[in-house]
């Protein structure tokens, strides 16, 4: 019998994979058989991971590149490709940051100094665009591609809480991803955009707090997104495309 939502075959470049919700989906991905180009921007990170996932027995290589350097994006993902012995079919842009860090964390928009807003809107809008413009024509040739893009709730909702320009990187991001799913869904490629609620392993008592509030009373863990990854990275899912979905552990509904 065939495994459903089997990856065999398949070599996937999960981006900013070396720990949170981009390990989870590499490891499982990796599971259900895709070779993996496990990117990050820090090397010792993207190695590590790699190496788990030789460990476990899967395929696996590291890169280390920065998504938002396009020259440095063509020659990690030609090295990795290289390396594993076949072209990106899986794309997952899930290398982002979460908005301005220390003392200028949760200011308003009007607070932030630009520096701030240019490095979030780099590497959730850019670094995604580096990445499908190596690896998206590749896919049209050979008639297969999976996109998938790791948003946030802050790019669907307003939230009243400094994640403005956060929001705008990613509600880009989710606008990006659509029109290149509908661009290309003639050519045996979709493209999806998954937009996380409190996934974040913060152990101070306001992420708690939060956490606890949830209507499933937690937070998201890497193997949540992983296995919602996987179904829309799949052979199954071939008719869904174009779609934002909603994981927050019930935060709100749609
Ligand atoms: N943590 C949350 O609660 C939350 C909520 C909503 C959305 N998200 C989004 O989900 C995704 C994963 O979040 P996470 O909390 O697992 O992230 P994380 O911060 O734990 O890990 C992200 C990884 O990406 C890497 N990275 C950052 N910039 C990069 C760049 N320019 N090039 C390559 N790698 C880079 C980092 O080194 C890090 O290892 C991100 O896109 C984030 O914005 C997270």
């Amino acid at each position: 019998m065939t495994q459903i939502f089997s990856l065999a075959g398949k070599v996937a470049l999960v981006t900013g994979a070396g720990q949170g919700a981009g390990a989870g989906i590499a490891a499982l991905f990796a599971r259900q058989g895709a070779a993996i180009i496990v990117n990050d921007v820090v090397g010792e990170r993207a190695e590590a991971q790699a190496q788990a996932i030789r460990d476990a027995g899967g395929k696996a290589v590291a890169q280390a590149f920065d998504v938002t350097d396009l020259e440095a994006v063509r020659r990690g993902i030609a090295a990795g490709e290289s390396a594993l012995g076949g072209p990106v079919d899986i794309l997952v842009n899930n290398a982002g940051n979460g908005g301005a860090e220390g003392p200028l964390r949760m200011l308003p928009f009007a607070d932030l100094p630009p520096e701030a807003w240019q490095a979030t809107l780099a590497v959730n809008i850019y670094g995604a665009m580096n990445c499908l413009h190596v690896v998206l024509k590749p896919m049209v040739t050979r008639g297969w591609g999976r996109i998938i893009t790791i948003a946030s709730t802050a790019g669907t909702q307003g939230i009243n809480g400094g994640m403005a320009h956060y929001g705008a990187g990613k509600g880009g991001s989710i606008a990006l991803t659509r029109h290149i799913a509908l661009e290309n869904a003639r050519f045996g490629i979709t493209a999806n955009s998954v937009a996380l609620g409190l996934i974040r392993q913060d152990d101070s008592e306001l992420f708690n707090k939060l956490a606890r509030s949830l209507p499933v009373g937690r937070r998201g863990t890497p193997e949540d997104v992983a296995a919602l990854c996987l179904y829309i990275a799949s052979e199954e899912a071939g008719w869904f495309t174009g779609q934002t979905v909603e994981l927050n552990g019930g935060a709100f509904t749609t």
